[in-house]
């Protein structure tokens, strides 16, 4: 293998951290994204209620079946945002004087494109590098990107998101991108988590667009995760052919159902498996094993709402300061560009 020098997206200090297998792809050293996931699924399913990590969603299946809701008509989050962006790309990359963008999650989507195509016209030249988990995704992105935009220099980060911006130049003026309402999966305690670690990576002249969905009636927001070709039902239950897979467990498809609300106190659709009669569910490699009752459900999934003024005020109190907010017509989701806060 030969040997390659970190990219200038790196901070200085970074380089023992870091290596390449494939061009253009760094992962980060030691780091085995595959050991974790055992022992945070036989944590949170011993936990009452049993709950789950939302990543465990994203197997290659899990992949395919999120990218069929992205495509649902009821499922309006993706082209809403969308919309916007196409219609501010302009505007944003106007208003944030970067060089480099940093997308969280393998990127390239058509959301992205506008972005980059913008960065490209205004100042003619532009770093990308998307930081996922997702060798693959990350690898399929740099293809298409050589591809569709040669004059692009791209760096895939493998690694978890916090690993990733931790590890980005400080000095080299970046907007970090954080699309698709993905906010709204973490819970209370990751949320303040993740925006001060991301804060405390960002430079005096970075900057981060972040999408969020909005409160709304339930009318709307419930279908969009209760789909009537049962694609989001698919999807939630699937993460446990994925746990079966890791751990060689004995959850079965037939023998549980999908429910989904929205929970107008924590203003956050819920994503639950409710089994349908009394079962144990074993984990021979790791000798352990519940019954799973009758009813009893397992959270799989969250969804937060916001509201778009509140989200930014709290944000300010985490470091990061209000630019511009964007939304669509129907106001159903914003796309809210802030700043790195000198200080407060
Ligand atoms: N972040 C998006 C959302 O909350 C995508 C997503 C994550 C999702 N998990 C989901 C969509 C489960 C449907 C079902 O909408």
């Amino acid at each position: 293998m030969k040997k390659q020098t970190l990219p200038t997206i790196f901070a200085a200090d970074q380089s023992p951290h870091w290596t390449s297998q494939h061009d253009g792809i760094w992962s980060r050293r030691g780091a085995d994204l595959d050991a974790v996931p055992t022992l945070s699924i036989l944590t949170t399913l011993w936990d009452q209620p049993r709950w789950l990590e939302a990543y465990h969603l994203y197997d290659d299946q899990g992949s395919e079946l999120f990218e069929e809701i992205c495509e649902l008509p009821e499922y309006y989050l993706t082209r809403t945002e969308n919309s916007i962006l196409e219609a501010q790309a302009k505007n944003i990359i106007a208003a944030a004087a970067v060089e480099c963008i940093v997308e969280l999650g393998a990127g390239y989507s058509k959301k992205t494109i506008h972005l980059l195509t913008e960065q490209l016209r205004q100042r003619g030249h532009c770093l990308f590098a998307p930081i996922d988990v997702s060798a693959a995704g990350l690898i399929a992105s740099q293809a298409a990107v050589r591809r569709d935009f040669p004059q692009i220099e791209f760096h895939g980060i493998h690694a978890r998101y916090d690993a990733g911006f931790a590890a980005v130049d400080k000095n080299l003026p970046t907007l970090f991108v954080f699309l698709g309402s993905t906010i709204g999966n973490f819970n209370q305690t990751d949320f303040p988590r993740f925006f001060r670690a991301l804060a405390e990576a960002m430079g005096p002249n970075d900057y981060l667009l972040l999408g969020a969905d909005r409160v709304k009636d339930k009318n709307i927001l419930q279908p969009a995760y209760n789909d009537s070709r049962g694609i989001t039902a698919a999807f939630i239950l699937n993460v446990f052919q994925n746990i079966n897979r890791l751990l060689g467990g004995n959850f079965a498809r037939e023998k549980m159902r999908y429910h989904s609300w929205f929970n107008p106190e924590w203003q956050q659709i819920e994503m639950y498996a409710v089994a349908k009669e009394n079962q144990t569910i074993r984990f021979p490699s790791a000798k352990a094993e519940f019954i799973w009752q009758r009813d009893e459900r397992i959270l799989v999934e969250i969804s937060r709402k916001f509201e778009a003024n509140r989200l930014q005020e709290q944000l300010s109190f985490i470091g990061l300061q209000p630019v511009a907010h964007y939304s669509d017509p129907q106001d159903w989701f914003s796309v809210l560009l802030l700043r790195k806060q000198a200080h407060r």
